[in-house]
């Protein structure tokens, strides 16, 4: 772990606990999308925050009071300001009520760039600054390890979008193919998985109609698989959205089962 730390500035506004650096292999649109993205906290840092309740946001940032695993409720408040290519995280009330976190990032390739991340805590004694401050560098390079899987794996998606004919292609596959479900499959240049549900063979897209996040877990069984990213769940029967989000699947294929396997077609 980078974790920096300098002797206390008796001039700071900001009492500074230390900085934590790391590379990130993501591009600067992924990086803002996340940190504008108030919605994943509670589902891909679970164990940081238990719940979210937005109360404002957009292309600024937002502010929305979360819960942590302890049960303690806060209010943060995400600035993010494209010019400095840096954004405020704020704990405007709560056990940290005046923190801040200040988060910089540096271009160094088209898909890498550098944060640069650092910690203001007010009212912690001097002798006790590099403990908080290493203990805030741990946290935040536990969030970036959640962070980076899904950064990449949407760039991913977005890197293999394609708009072309659909209706093109079958695919068989035989039964003695098929060991562990779901089993991942390909047409025409697009990911699907096939499962069981209820004894029946289902097909469903691979990739979140949301923000093309992994549907590969496993499904309820009311036959839905749920989006690790922002717990959005579906039904891989009827395609809707059974959580409250206006997003469905798109177009699967169809599915035909013969004696020796299983036929996808359009
Ligand atoms: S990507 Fe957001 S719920 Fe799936
Ligand atoms: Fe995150």
């Amino acid at each position: 772990m980078r974790y920096l730390y300098s002797p206390p500035n008796k001039d700071s506004r900001l009492d500074h606990m230390g900085t934590y650096a790391r590379t990130l292999p993501v591009s600067l649109d992924r990086m803002y999308e996340n940190a504008l993205d108030w919605e994943h906290l509670p589902h891909l840092h679970d164990s940081s925050f238990t719940d979210i309740e937005c109360l404002d946001a957009g292309g600024w940032g937002w502010r929305a009071r979360v819960k942590d695993p302890r049960g303690r409720d806060s209010l943060l408040e995400l600035r993010l300001d494209r010019d400095c290519r840096r954004w405020i995280t704020r704990n405007i009330e709560g056990p940290s009520q005046g923190a801040e976190i200040w988060t910089h990032v540096f271009v160094t390739a088209p898909h890498q760039l550098d944060l640069v991340i650092d910690f203001f805590v007010p009212g912690v004694d001097p002798t006790a600054r590099e403990k908080v401050g290493r203990a805030y560098a741990g946290a935040y390079e536990r969030l970036y390890d959640e962070d980076v899987e899904m950064m990449t794996e949407r760039q991913r998606q977005l890197d293999k979008r394609v708009d072309g004919p659909r209706d093109q292609d079958t695919l068989f596959i035989p039964l003695p193919d098929i060991e562990d479900l779901p089993l991942r499959v390909n047409l025409s240049q697009r990911e699907f998985l096939l499962n069981q549900s209820g004894g029946q063979w289902v097909v469903y897209p691979a990739a979140c109609p949301h923000q093309m996040g992994p549907l590969d877990g496993e499904l309820s069984p009311e036959g839905e698989v749920r989006c690790p990213w922002h717990g959005y769940t579906f039904s891989v029967i009827t395609g809707e959205c059974t959580s409250g989000a206006s997003c469905r699947f798109g177009r699967v294929p169809n599915l035909a089962v013969q004696d020796d396997g299983l036929m996808l077609s359009w």
